[in-house]
């Protein structure tokens, strides 16, 4: 691996405890992002905590060790940021999530509210709409049999029943890709990534907040329903504008790459696709190894409350430590062949969605998407055929393709 400079490092090695392995890998480079799994595999051998050189920060990678993390908020918070940079001592681009990036007790607040507008309920009211959507969708594909699975499918579904759920108008949802895309990179350094993203931004932000208004957002949406929260006195309306907005940012990228990610698995695993295809019933176990072996939200911060102790290191308050949940959900000491996609594989506590009290709120609605995208699939295709090289997304917090040319041929046309 290559030698880099310092660029945000608080210790130098030689200041370090004792015995703490030194990474000089980039996390953040195309190179290591274009195939992570090696250099994570070099990391959690390296030891179950380790010092990134080029950050300045500690990291895990064990599936242990991400446990440990985010399992104890009160030594590892969230409220300094969940990014690389701390809220604590620096200033965040945007205002900080009122649900991702603060502690108990405000985040219990807006938690509970966050995650009674999307209980199993009100999903199963949704159902039927998300599914008339997906096989429509999937009906359209299949008839022109070629088209690029990320755009027509992985993009295209949750841009309408995803969009339309939180209560958008139909016209320009084109800006929530450039503004989510922008959140997530916001999470890493401020690399050249970050820095040509803001400058593409534009009009995403203005239009963003707009569309987060009251005025903006149908009736029996869940954004109506934020606002309803409002109402009530239970946060209040300038919060549930920005729960409008935490639903956007969090929710759609997450959910397409997850889309996108399971397409190319599935291209490149023909035998896995007809073991879902011939028994549609493991469809939301199959999403589950997608986001195992291919975590989406790979990686992201907590970090240290008070001088606290982390698999015998010493970390000082302040000290950022990064989370690399896509190394812990390769952990060949936790997962039996590890680097298998197997949709066989018995769901059993993978970390794509976190845990913690921080765990993704949105899941159930995730999952939802991609089980019924999957069952649309399997009543209609036969094979996915990729017709090129899927083109990754690089984007310093989330794992995704931008194109994957597909050709879906249809169950009554196998053969051809
Ligand atoms: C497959 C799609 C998704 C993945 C892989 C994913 C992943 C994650 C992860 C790893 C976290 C934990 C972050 C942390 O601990 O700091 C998280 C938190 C969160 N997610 Fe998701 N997410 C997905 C979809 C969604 C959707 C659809 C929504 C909204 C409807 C959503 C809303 C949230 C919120 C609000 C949080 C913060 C929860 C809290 O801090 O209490 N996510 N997500």
């Amino acid at each position: 691996m290559s030698q880099v400079d310092y660029e945000i490092g608080k210790a130098r090695p030689d200041q370090l405890p004792p015995g703490v392995p030194v990474i000089t890998f980039d996390p953040y480079s195309d190179e290591v992002m274009s195939n992570p799994y090696p250099y994570y595999q070099e990391l959690r051998e390296a030891g179950p905590i380790v010092w990134m050189q080029k950050y300045g920060t500690y990291a895990v990678g064990s599936y242990g060790s991400v446990i440990r993390v985010l399992t104890d908020h009160e030594s590892f918070c969230s409220s300094a940021g969940v990014g690389l940079t701390n809220f604590h001592t620096e200033t965040p681009w945007r205002k900080p999530s009122i649900i991702l990036e603060v502690d108990p007790p405000e985040h219990s607040r807006t938690r509970k509210v966050f995650s009674r507008i999307l209980s199993p309920r009100s999903l199963n009211k949704l159902r039927e709409r998300f599914e008339q959507e997906a096989h429509a969708m999937v009906s359209r594909l299949v008839s022109r049999e070629v088209c690029d699975g990320v755009r027509d499918l992985a993009e295209a579904y949750p841009l309408k029943v995803f969009a339309d759920a939180v209560g958008l108008p139909p016209d320009g949802r084109e800006h929530l890709l450039p503004y989510g895309d922008m959140v997530f990179n916001a999470f890493g350094p401020q690399n050249d990534r970050f820095r040509e993203c803001l400058a593409r931004l534009g009009p995403s932000i203005a239009w963003i907040t707009e569309v987060c208004q009251r005025e903006n957002l149908s009736k029996g949406s869940f954004g109506a329903e934020l606002y309803a929260a409002a109402d009530a006195g239970e946060i209040t309306h300038e919060e549930a504008g920005m729960l409008v907005r935490t639903m956007l940012s969090a929710g759609l990228d997450t959910t397409i790459f997850t889309l996108g990610n399971a397409l190319v698995c599935f291209a490149r695993h023909p035998h896995q696709w007809a073991i879902v295809r011939d028994n549609p019933a493991i469809a939301r176990q199959a999403i589950e190894e997608v986001l195992r072996y291919d975590s989406t939200f790979h990686s992201y911060y907590r970090t240290a409350t008070r001088p606290v102790t982390l698999d015998g290191v010493q970390l000082d308050k302040n000290q950022k430590i990064l989370v690399l949940i896509a190394s812990a959900n390769r952990d060949s000491s936790h997962w039996s062949s590890a680097d298998t996609f197997d949709v066989r594989r018995k769901p059993a506590a993978n970390l794509a969605f976190g845990t913690g009290i921080h765990g993704c709120a949105g899941q159930m609605i995730a999952r939802l998407e991609a089980e019924i995208v999957l069952k649309a699939l399997a009543s209609q295709v036969e094979r996915l055929e990729a017709l090129g090289e899927p083109e990754l997304h690089f984007n310093n917090t989330v794992r995704g393709y931008s194109s994957l040319p597909l050709r879906l041929v249809a169950k009554d046309r196998k053969g051809k």
